[in-house]
């Protein structure tokens, strides 16, 4: 687990004091993400931090997924009032408590039995969207009766026929799901070696990892113990004999298309009438095809570093997709929002809303969903808070010309920052 002082350059600190993250039980004293995180890692056993940390191969995109943030600094305004801040927004034409949507993550139960319903429970009680995958372990319709009022988004894998995902989105749709998103960039898995590392053919444990898990009680009560979880949204799609925790996981993965296109784009947006999003998207011209395709908003970014290694991250392509998309359609972006700040950076960059997988998730690892929530509030605290040392009381005010790219140090009046051009 990183250590606090480990990230602290500064001459003056010279790692002394020793410094050390809240780990307790009491989410009032979580301060930070890095606190929650910090709790997870106590709580979660080896194999299962590997699922919710690591990336692919190099794990190259991974690291720019936070560097990417470290580059862009803010030039604050000063002599503004900033008595009244507000993060409130819309997203998707709809009111949220601030920009930000609780992303789409796959097999939630590892970390927590019923962990999708708990992840929706703190997205009504923030105020924000949830967003639930294809490969959750909680049915859509158990998570809208758990979290009623809740922002329910449905992401949508593509996988065997089209038969499959025409009855996903005919579910979602009578479970109140108000937008799709169609994840784009997965249809070939990333080779998350790490993760591999610690599993034996078929996907089990192996013994180190086992006798690991063996040592985290209180995580094993409050998952597995449950039985192992399945991926209850597709698993009547399964060929019986598969069902399986892992028979089932490889079969729906060897059913993914590779084939998959714009002509599926075309399919699922003549069937699916409400709100419609792409996510994984980074390349110009593919922002550009997706405004074309008639979809209402692309979600940037590399799966949280998990698929392809050593791309861009969607904070460095942001400012270009921006100039783009024009607020033609929604631009969103996901990858590492660890902080408020980070947000910001985003929205200055020209963003509408940023969607969070691993910040709630940690809290959800340490506390359910009331770490979860804790984790939301983290981040709109923190933003809230850095937007009036800003000068910046509304989420408008907040614009390129408030930041400078310090890889290319490109000033207000010059050259738009940019990492791309
Ligand atoms: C454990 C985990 C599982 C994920 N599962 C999915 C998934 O099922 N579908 C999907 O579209 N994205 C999935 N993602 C990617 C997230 O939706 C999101 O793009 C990514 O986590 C953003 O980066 P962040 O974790 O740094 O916030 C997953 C990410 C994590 C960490």
């Amino acid at each position: 687990m990183t250590q606090p002082n480990e990230n602290i350059t500064l001459p003056q600190l010279e790692r002394t004091p020793q410094r050390h993250f809240y780990t307790g039980s009491d989410m009032s004293r979580a301060l930070s993400i890095g606190d929650l995180r910090a709790r997870a890692h106590k709580l979660m056993p080896r194999f299962v931090l590997e699922y919710l940390e690591g990336g692919a191969e190099d794990e190259a995109s991974l690291a720019r997924e936070r560097q990417c943030y470290a580059e862009w600094r803010f030039i604050p305004r000063q002599l503004v009032d900033v008595s009244r801040r507000s993060l409130e927004t819309e997203i998707l034409g709809k009111p949220a408590a601030m920009p930000l949507a609780i992303a789409p993550t796959g097999l939630n139960a590892l970390f927590m039995h019923q962990a999708d319903s708990a992840l929706a429970q703190a997205a009504v009680g923030t105020g924000v969207p949830y967003i639930q995958s294809t490969m959750s372990n909680d049915t859509m319709e158990e998570v809208a009766i758990a979290a009623p009022g809740v922002r329910h988004w449905w992401q949508l894998y593509v996988l065997g026929g089209d038969e499959i995902w025409q009855e996903l989105l005919r579910r979602a749709d009578a479970c109140g799901c108000e937008a799709l998103v169609l994840t784009t960039n997965s249809q070939i898995f990333g080779d998350r070696e790490w993760s591999s590392r610690d599993r034996i053919g078929g996907g089990w444990p192996d013994a180190s990892s086992m006798m690991d898990a063996a040592s985290h009680p209180r995580w094993f009560a409050g998952s597995m113990a449950h039985g192992m979880p399945t991926f209850a949204n597709v698993i009547d799609f399964v060929p019986e004999g598969k069902r399986g925790f892992f028979e089932s996981a490889n079969w729906i993965r060897s059913q993914m298309p590779k084939s998959l296109s714009w002509n599926h784009v075309a399919k699922i947006r003549d069937r699916w009438k409400k709100p419609f999003l792409l996510k994984g998207l980074l390349h110009p011209d593919d922002i550009r095809k997706a405004i074309d395709s008639g979809v209402d908003g692309v979600i940037l970014g590399t799966h949280g570093g998990r698929q392809e290694d050593w791309s861009v991250a969607a904070l460095d392509v942001l400012p270009e997709a921006a100039e783009i998309v024009r607020g033609r359609i929604a631009l969103m972006m996901s990858g590492g929002i660890r902080r408020g700040t980070d947000m910001l950076k985003a929205m200055a960059l020209g963003a509408d809303a940023v969607i969070a997988g691993r910040a709630p998730l940690y809290g959800l690892c340490a506390a359910g969903a009331e770490g979860a929530a804790r984790a939301l509030e983290i981040l709109h605290d923190e933003a809230t808070n850095d937007m009036g040392q800003m000068g910046v009381a509304r989420l408008s005010d907040l614009t390129p010309e408030m930041m400078v790219s310090i890889s290319r140090v490109a000033y207000p009046g010059g050259r738009r920052g940019s990492a791309m051009g």
